[in-house]
C-alpha cells in the first residue's frame, strides 16, 4: 500500500559527485569527507536528518568512495540509527537518488539531503520535525541568497505559493534559492523515474519538484535569516564554514552537528551508551562526548531542555 500521509523516518544522503570542482583537495578524497572545522562535512547533513527524527538512512556515493563512508559510519548503530549504502555509478543528477533508493524507500515518505549542505540555526530542528511529521506531498525550503544563479531558484506569489522553479537560471526571477534538503511522499519514486536528462545531461531535482508543483502538492517554507545555510562549494567557502562553526563552538563550548551527542539528546541511544563509546576516544571530540554523557547521566532533565541545533 502506498502511504502518502505517514511521518517521514527515512532519509537519503547523496554524497557522491565527481569532485572535479574542488581538485586537488578532492583528487583522492570525496568532498563530503573534507573537514568543516572539527568533523567531516558529511557529519553535518547526517546530524540534520537525525534532528528531523530520521532513523533509517541510505547513503549514496560513488563506486570508489562508498567504502570510506562504510568505514566511517558502519551500520549506524553507534548513533542509534540504521545506515545502509548504495552506489551511484556516475554522478548523473540528484533525482537519481530516489530511483537508486526505490527499495529503501519502499512504501514510505523520504527526505533527501545533499552531502555538502550545512545548516545551523535556532528552531531548525523543530521546523524539520514538523515537516517530517506531516509526510504530505512535497516540501522544499526557500532561502534568500545574494547569488541565486548558483542554485535551484524558486519564484513565489505574494502568498508564498510556488510559481516556478528553475535550476541555475542565468536571470533569476527571485533571490530565493532552494537548499539541499527536501521532503517527499512516496510518489517521489515515480516522479523521479519519469525525469529525463536536462540539456546539461543531468536528472535534475527541480524536475521532480516541478511534478509536485504541477499537481498542487508542493509546499515551500521560507527558511529565515536566523538560520545559516552555509556554502561549501569553493575552497574559500569551506574555510568560511569552518570559521563559522569554530566561532560558535568556541563561544558556547557546545559542538555543532555532533551525531553522537544528537543521538543521546534525541533518545536514540542512552547516555550510558554514549559514555561507553566516548571512553575509547582520545581526541578533544571524545573529551567533549564524555562531558555530554556525564551531564546527561547526572541530570537527565537536560535531555528535554536543551536545543541541539
Ligand atoms: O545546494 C543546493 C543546490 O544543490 C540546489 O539549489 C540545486 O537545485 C541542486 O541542483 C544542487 O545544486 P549543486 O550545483 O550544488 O549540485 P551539485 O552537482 O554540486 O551536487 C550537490 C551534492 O550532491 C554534491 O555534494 C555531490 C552530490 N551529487 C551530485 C550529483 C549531481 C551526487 O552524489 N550525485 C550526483 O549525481
Amino acid at each position: 500500500m502506498t502511504s502518502t500521509h505517514a511521518a517521514c523516518t527515512k532519509g537519503i544522503i547523496l554524497a557522491g559527485g565527481s569532485g572535479t570542482r574542488m581538485a586537488p583537495m578532492t583528487s583522492c578524497c570525496n568532498k563530503q569527507l573534507l573537514p568543516i572545522y572539527d568533523k567531516p562535512l558529511v557529519y553535518y547533513p547526517l546530524s540534520t536528518l537525525m534532528l528531523a527524527g530520521v532513523r533509517e538512512v541510505l547513503l549514496i556515493s560513488s563506486p570508489t568512495e562508498i567504502h570510506r563512508f562504510e568505514d566511517l559510519f558502519g551500520d549506524g548503530s553507534q548513533f542509534g540509527i540504521e545506515i545502509t549504502y548504495k552506489v551511484q555509478q556516475e554522478p548523473n543528477g540528484l533525482a537519481q537518488a530516489f530511483v537508486l533508493g526505490k527499495e529503501f524507500i519502499g512504501d514510505d515518505s523520504v527526505a533527501l539531503i545533499l552531502g555538502d549542505n550545512v545548516f545551523y540555526g535556532h528552531g531548525l530542528s523543530k521546523t524539520l520535525q514538523n515537516v517530517a511529521q506531516s509526510g504530505n506531498g512535497g516540501t522544499i525550503f526557500a532561502y534568500e541568497v545574494s547569488d541565486p544563479e548558483r542554485y535551484g531558484v524558486i519564484e513565489m506569489d505574494a502568498a508564498g505559493r510556488p510559481l516556478a522553479i528553475v535550476e541555475k537560471p542565468k536571470e533569476p526571477k527571485s533571490n530565493f534559492a532552494v537548499p539541499g534538503i527536501y521532503f517527499f511522499d512516496n510518489r517521489v519514486v515515480g516522479f523521479a523515474e519519469a525525469v529525463k536528462p536536462s540539456p546539461r545531461g543531468e536528472y535534475e531535482i527541480t524536475d521532480v519538484i516541478q511534478q509536485y508543483m504541477d499537481d498542487g502538492s508542493l509546499s515551500v517554507q521560507k527558511m529565515g535569516r536566523g538560520v545559516a545555510w552555509l556554502d561549501t562549494g569553493t575552497p574559500m567557502a569551506l574555510l568560511q564554514a569552518s570559521n563559522f562553526i569554530a566561532a560558535i563552538e568556541q563561544r558556547q563550548g557546545l559542538r555543532v552537528c555532533c551525531p553522537e551527542e544528537i543521538a543521546a539528546r534525541m533518545g536514540f541511544i542512552t547516555a550510558e551508551q554514549l559514555a561507553q563509546q566516548a571512553a575509547g576516544m582520545k581526541s578533544d571530540y571524545g573529551v567533549y562526548l564524555r562531558g555530554v554523557a556525564k551531564q546527561l547521566i547526572e541530570n537527565p532533565a537536560v535531555l528535554e531542555a536543551i536545543e541541539v541545533a
